[in-house]
């Protein structure tokens, strides 16, 4: 059983980048909680960071076969990006999306996801405590599909 995280855009900063909003943990520190989290829960985690739109469209058709369930922050993509939603949809693979902000109290911008009606469910304004109930909810809930 395998989880796959992912990240996009900017989430590389995590930690430094405005820490008023996103909170002082690294994603380095949020992918190696996440690992013993998993590892402890008896799954697998595969953790996976890009800045570039093509990069996670060419990483989610990789996962085709081979994982359960997504974890997704796909960071300004969440707002824009129709090929990531499309990859998603086209691999079969049920995710949960994930903000470690409330986008709904930021910009109105930020209130739209081309995620949000499909993923099994949208974490929002936990901070990085959000990828810890991801986790633990794709671990416990998600069902394993084609295996
Ligand atoms: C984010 C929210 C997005 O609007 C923003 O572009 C990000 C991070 C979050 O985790 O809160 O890069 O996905």
């Amino acid at each position: 059983r395998t989880i796959l995280l992912i990240n996009g855009p900017n989430l590389n900063l995590l930690g430094t980048r405005e820490p008023h909003i996103y909170g002082g943990t690294t994603l380095a520190d949020v992918v190696s909680e996440a690992e013993s989290q998993a590892s402890s829960l008896g799954v697998f985690l595969q953790s996976f960071q890009s800045n570039h739109e093509g990069a996670i469209v060419d990483r989610i058709q990789e996962a085709r076969g081979n994982v359960d369930a997504i974890v997704i922050n796909p960071g300004a993509f969440t707002h824009t990006s129709v090929a990531i939603r499309d990859a998603l949809l086209g691999v079969d693979i049920p995710f949960v999306e994930l903000h470690v902000s409330n986008v709904h109290a930021r910009e109105p911008f930020r209130h739209h996801s081309y995620f949000q009606d499909k993923a099994v469910a949208v974490i929002c304004g936990l901070g990085t405590y959000g990828y810890t109930a991801a986790i633990g909810f794709a671990a416990k809930h998600m069902k394993i599909k084609g295996k």
